[in-house]
């Protein structure tokens, strides 16, 4: 005998469909983007706002990617597509950072369900601690050279032809770890009341830097200078404990704790690096 729809072979009634409200279908998405033409032309800097429509499980950047298919404001208004960066979309790289509904974060995690239940405005912004170069992209340029400042990398060239390298503990790999998930996102130094255009404040990030390669046993054998990049202009003395950069660090990286570490590392090192020399 025909089984009637919906009545699966085992007897077991399927699932009913989810209506097509449920679903989501017919709801729309509604975006506030901040945009500027140019870095040179803060005259154009101004807000337009846009409605895509909504697809299950979406993020913000399939909402942009939305918008970039078909450029047109609420009123109708053709214009050109937003300019944003991302590269992985699984929140890795770091490039999509950008502030959402006034928070920094990496639009590729930010799901449209939890941003806007009810179908509120969501705001896109870029970083406002970097130069911006258009629209929702911004150059964080400043943090890979402070990565150059702190030596943010183990020394190995060379050294192939002296055998391996020094052993760690499981423990100690295991200390280390949460402090290289950064991605230099650039919401720590977002966060940052200390981090602006008028001062050299190298930021959390770097400071975690200093920590995480100084922990490792190769990387320690350059902890010194590692330690003195830091103790000058824009190093650790900087830092004015506000404490946002771990609120906001998508990667949950222990920058208090990293700041506290480098800031005892060079306090010893002030009062006794001259028994060194
Ligand atoms: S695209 Fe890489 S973190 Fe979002």
């Amino acid at each position: 005998m025909a089984k009637a729809s919906g009545e699966k072979a085992n007897g077991a009634a399927a699932p009913a469909a989810a209506a097509p409200q449920a679903r989501g279908e017919g709801r729309l998405v509604r975006l506030r983007v901040r945009r500027q033409d140019t870095a040179d032309r803060p005259e154009t800097r101004r807000w337009e706002e846009f409605k895509v429509p909504y697809l299950p499980q979406m993020n913000v950047i399939s909402a942009l990617q939305q918008i970039q298919r078909d450029p047109r404001t609420v009123d109708g208004k053709e214009v050109a597509p937003v300019v944003w960066e991302a590269v992985c979309l699984e929140e890795v790289c770091g490039s999509c950072t950008m502030v959402i509904n006034g928070r920094v974060r990496q639009a590729c995690s930010a799901l449209i369900d939890q941003l806007a239940p009810k179908g509120e405005v969501i705001t896109l912004e870029p970083m406002s601690k970097f130069p911006l170069v258009r629209d929702l992209l911004v150059d964080r340029s400043r943090m890979f050279e402070d990565m150059k400042r702190v030596r943010a990398w183990i020394d190995v060239d060379g050294t192939h032809e002296l055998g391996p390298g020094p052993r760690e503990s499981q423990a100690r790999q295991q200390e280390r770890y949460p402090l290289s998930r950064c991605m230099t996102c650039g919401c720590c130094v977002e966060a940052c009341p200390q981090y602006n255009d008028g001062t050299r404040f190298v930021g959390a990030f770097a400071l975690n830097l200093v920590r995480l390669y100084n922990m490792h046993p190769t990387g320690a054998m350059r902890q010194d200078e590692r330690l003195e990049s830091v103790m000058s202009e824009g190093g650790i003395t900087d830092c004015g404990k506000s404490q946002n950069c771990v609120e906001v660090c998508p990667k949950e990286i222990p920058l208090v704790d990293s700041i506290a570490a480098v800031a005892r590392d060079t306090t010893k090192r002030m009062l006794f690096g001259w028994l060194l020399k």
